[in-house]
């Protein structure tokens, strides 16, 4: 199985399986002497854990981070750094059913036509439960990153159709669907609620803001910071949709209204999200992602069993009910994973005079 490694130079590759005795990521590529030890990951898995919201799954990991190599007296020496985390709270009971049948909406069906034999149990490699290893590579991203003055934000924009219409940033971290509006919070509880109640799910929209980025970070022609972001982004599961800046919008405008005029002072207007050629120009960079409803719910559906006969499917698991707020950790942390990776590609380019 291919495709389990990210990056060209700050590089991250995750392993492990939902109901496997451990996942975790193996970070190659880090600068040596950079402060790291096992209390470091703390926050950051604190924040992608379930916590009893009506959104989250009823399963509880300790999610304690374990470093294996590439740290020496407290910092990091340059070579891999391999992070562990157990699972320890598994009851693979409820995915006997998936030896036989698919659930709609999930990757039980393609990875039966690709692999023929798979892990499905808690949806094996294709689990939300591996993000927990992104949202720890993050963490050392992070590292890179924030003695330079990056910094990113994400928050619930969208939630089963229920739309923030006020920002107030300072209180996004106490709420708890990680929402900038407290009205819209409050309405997309009940809908979470109500959704939870029919045993359904619902998705929404996460928007991503990245402050302090330098300008020069992305490489022509293939590696654009906004493709290498999309990528970033399009790995995490549930993604479906992804804009910056003014994106979608910016097709409906003229030139004279989607260019952002230049002054000395800088740019006047950010339709372009902060990348131009796909090169950072110095501005915040926005993103807007769109993720679909989790696709386990509690509501009978057609299927079909390995033979391909005709069944129906009801799911009595312990799942999310919306992505949305845990994905938000997991999205900062791919973020931070692709713009780590592009600033230690620009070095050789900083200019010295
Ligand atoms: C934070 C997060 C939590 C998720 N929780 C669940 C879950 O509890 N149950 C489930 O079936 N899928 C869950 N998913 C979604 C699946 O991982 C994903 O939909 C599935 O692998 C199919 O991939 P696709 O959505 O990219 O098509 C979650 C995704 C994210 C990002």
């Amino acid at each position: 199985m291919g495709g389990n490694c990210i990056g060209k130079v700050f590089k991250v590759t995750t392993f492990g399986e939902s109901h496997g005795p451990a996942i975790g990521a193996v970070v190659e590529g880090c600068p040596s002497g950079i402060e790291l030890g096992p209390g470091d990951f703390a926050e950051a898995m604190a924040r992608r854990r379930p916590s009893g919201r009506p959104s989250d799954t009823p399963r509880r990991e300790q999610d304690k981070v374990e470093i294996l190599s590439g740290v020496f007296e407290g910092r990091t020496t340059g070579a891999p750094i391999t992070l562990v985390i157990s699972n320890q709270d598994v009851d693979s009971r409820p995915y006997e059913l998936l030896k036989e049948l698919f659930r709609p909406g999930h990757g039980d069906y393609t990875y039966f036509k690709k692999y023929h034999h798979f892990d499905f149990r808690g949806g094996g490699r294709y689990s939300a439960r591996e993000t927990a290893a992104r949202v720890a590579a993050g963490v050392i991203a992070d590292k890179i990153l924030s003695p330079l003055g990056v910094s990113v934000l994400s928050y619930t924009l969208e939630l089963g159709g229920i739309r923030a219409k006020k920002f107030q940033f300072e209180t996004i971290e106490k709420d708890k669907l990680r929402c900038p509006d407290p009205n819209a919070s409050v309405e997309m509880e009940k809908r979470l609620q109500e959704i939870a109640d029919k045993g359904d799910s619902v998705g929404g929209v996460a928007e991503i803001i990245i402050s302090g980025c330098p300008s020069g970070l992305g490489e022509p022609v293939f590696d654009k910071l906004d493709a290498d972001l999309a990528k970033a982004i399009f790995s995490v599961g549930t993604v479906k949709g992804i804009e910056i800046g003014a994106g979608f919008d910016s097709a409906r405008m003229q030139g004279s209204q989607n260019n952002d005029p230049i002054t000395p002072e800088g740019f006047r207007t950010n339709h372009a999200g902060g990348i131009l050629a796909g090169i950072s120009n110095g501005d915040q960079i926005l993103i807007r992602t769109a993720l679909k409803p989790i696709p386990s719910i509690k509501i009978k559906q057609d299927t079909i069993d390995r033979q391909g006969r005709p069944a129906t499917i009801k799911l009595m698991g312990r799942y999310d009910i919306c992505p949305l707020p845990r994905a938000l950790p997991v999205l900062e942390a791919m973020v931070k994973i692709a713009l780590a990776d592009h600033y230690l590609r620009q070095k050789p380019y900083e200019r010295r005079t």
